[in-house]
């Protein structure tokens, strides 16, 4: 199982959004995936219809519950959900300490490691707390940003947390920035998307990127991934996540070139 945290600096980034539709998208690839929900606030948790019958993260940190006993199945088998759990107010700063050195988290993805392909971790913004931890416990780091003029300054905060938690010991690598929230009929906003994709290394920076679109909102409040938001006239945005679930799983070896090949009509 890969390991993937989706972390920012900033809030309301989209990280919550990708998560959730990265999820779904690679879970439609036929992978097997959890979406662990480690942000206590604001998270996926408070939005998802049905996701208060877990014990969550937090009954798995604080109460002992198997960690496979907290999953969430949901409508395409593939997809199951880690919920954070009830996490009262004057908790959150405790429920951030107990996670801040990876360990509860590392532990509980080798338990659901023989389960699933790979795990997506939710996270707070900003690199304290829960968010190291779960980076501490991850193979990769995987971080949206915001198609805006302070785009550029997100990289090399976020290598440096990556190498310092690497000398200690962290085998993180970041996967790669996501542009998102890009507005296509904006200059400036496709100008922040041409100095990203000209000033960084291409490997560090998908191409596919996730427009600015009503439709997402409309989806988080619903609480459902775009792709289950209508049946017939599905947005197209729910299509990007599609595409970045197709290029994510190819940059990280998660489906390789065989995926290309005809599947057989009959299983
Ligand atoms: N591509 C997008 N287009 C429009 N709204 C978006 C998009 N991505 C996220 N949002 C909205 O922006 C808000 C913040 O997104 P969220 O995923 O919760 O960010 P974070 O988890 O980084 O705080 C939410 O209301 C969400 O619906
Ligand atoms: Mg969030």
């Amino acid at each position: 199982m890969k390991t993937v945290a989706i972390v920012s600096q900033k809030g309301g980034v989209g990280k919550t959004t990708l998560a959730l539709n990265l999820g779904f998208s690679l879970a439609k690839l036929g992978l097997r995936v959890v979406l662990v929900d480690a942000d206590p606030q604001g998270g996926i948790g408070h939005s998802l219809k049905g996701s208060g019958e877990s014990p969550g993260l937090a009954g798995y940190a604080t109460h002992g519950t198997r960690v496979r006993d907290a999953l969430l199945r949901t409508r395409i088998p593939e997809f199951n959900i880690l919920p954070v759990g009830d996490v009262p107010p004057e908790y959150t700063q405790d429920f951030s300490s107990q996670f801040a050195d990876g360990m509860v988290l590392a532990t509980a993805m080798d338990d659901l490691s023989a389960l699933f392909d790979v795990a997506l971790i939710d996270t707070p913004a900003g690199f304290n707390g829960v968010t190291l931890g779960a980076l501490r416990a991850s193979d990769l780091a995987l971080s949206p940003v915001q198609a805006e003029p302070i785009a550029l300054r997100t990289l090399p905060q976020l290598l440096a947390v990556i190498g310092a938690l690497r000398e200690q010991g962290a085998h993180v690598e970041l996967a790669g920035l996501v542009l998102s929230m890009l507005q296509q009929r904006n200059s400036d906003s496709l100008a922040v998307a041409e100095e990203v994709w000209s000033r960084l290394p291409p490997e560090l920076v998908f191409e596919t990127t996730i427009p600015r679109d009503p439709a997402v909102l409309a989806a988080s409040s619903a609480g459902v991934p775009l792709a289950l938001t209508h049946r017939l006239h599905l947005p197209p945005v729910a299509l990007s996540f599609d595409q970045l679930a197709a290029e994510f799983a190819q940059r990280t070896g998660l489906l390789t070139g065989d995926a290309d090949e005809p599947l057989s009509l009959f299983a």
